[in-house]
């Protein structure tokens, strides 16, 4: 296991090494964060350095995919037990950019998708999945990786980049993995830690109504009742859907049905 990591914040630097590492013929997995990282995150990190030479995090708190100026305010950033878990997780490098260097044409241009992106998440944020896509892209292209990581508690978010990598012929895979949970069911999600200690101790009825009401009606009579306000919970294909906002705090959560 590598104990020590190289960090980036400049780009230039970074696909220098990256010409390296591919005349090397190393492998390697990209994992993009907005930091805050925890379980769900170290479980990407681990299943890539499983599955490649090498593993790239990237940890950018991107503000185009952020429709609420409150919520990126609220963002929790705690970098120096963010570098911890990747030195735990044998990442190779962690790259840091800034504003500008992801973004030299100050967000003119941008990717969007045009059917489920307006669905759940988004037909409540507006904007964040023209945020989210266009991130990942860029950043896609600057880990040029074999693999890339993506977590199933964002389920939509996770359809979306493999739809896009399918669309513009990216040559990275787009794996999907599974959700981490607390031990009451709580989706491991870096907001958690913004959760008031009362709205802490409901927030697992969420994971529950979403699992067992037997209709999205009930499920949000159930959450109603318990002083949830509900964002969407949907049945779209064979997979239920939810956010919900508790304490402040909006949460998101899917289960497969
Ligand atoms: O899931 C996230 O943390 C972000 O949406 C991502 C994929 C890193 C893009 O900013």
């Amino acid at each position: 296991m590598v104990t020590h990591h190289e960090l980036f914040t400049d780009l230039n630097s970074w696909l220098r090494q990256r010409r390296a590492l591919r005349a090397a013929g190393v492998s390697i997995g990209f994992v993009p964060t907005m930091g805050a990282l925890h379980a769900g995150h170290l479980s990407l990190l681990k299943r890539s350095s499983e599955e490649n030479d090498v593993t790239v995090l990237s940890i950018y708190i991107n503000p185009t995919q952020f429709d609420n100026k409150d919520d990126l305010k609220k963002y929790p950033a705690t970098i120096e037990h963010d570098l911890e878990i990747a030195k735990e997780a044998g990442v190779s490098f962690v790259l840091l950019p800034t504003f500008e260097q992801i973004y030299p044409d100050g967000y003119r241009y941008k990717i969007t998708e045009t059917d489920l992106s307006e669905k759940l998440c988004g037909a409540h944020r507006p904007g964040h999945f023209d945020g989210v896509l266009t991130v990942v892209l860029k950043l896609l292209n600057l880990a040029q990786a074999n693999r890339a990581y993506f977590g199933e508690k964002d389920f939509q978010q996770l359809r979306l980049v493999a739809g896009m990598a399918e669309a513009f012929f990216i040559d990275t895979e787009i794996v999907a993995v599974p959700t981490v949970r607390e031990i009451d069911g709580l989706a491991m999600s870096s907001r958690n830690i913004n959760l008031p200690v009362d709205a802490r101790g409901l927030a697992p009825l969420f994971y529950q109504a979403l699992k067992t009401a037997p209709t999205t009606a009930e499920a949000e009579e159930i959450l109603t009742l318990e002083g949830f306000s509900i964002d969407y919970i949907e049945d779209i294909d064979n997979r239920r859907y939810g956010a919900v906002k508790i304490g402040g705090v909006r949460l998101i959560d899917n289960v497969e049905r």
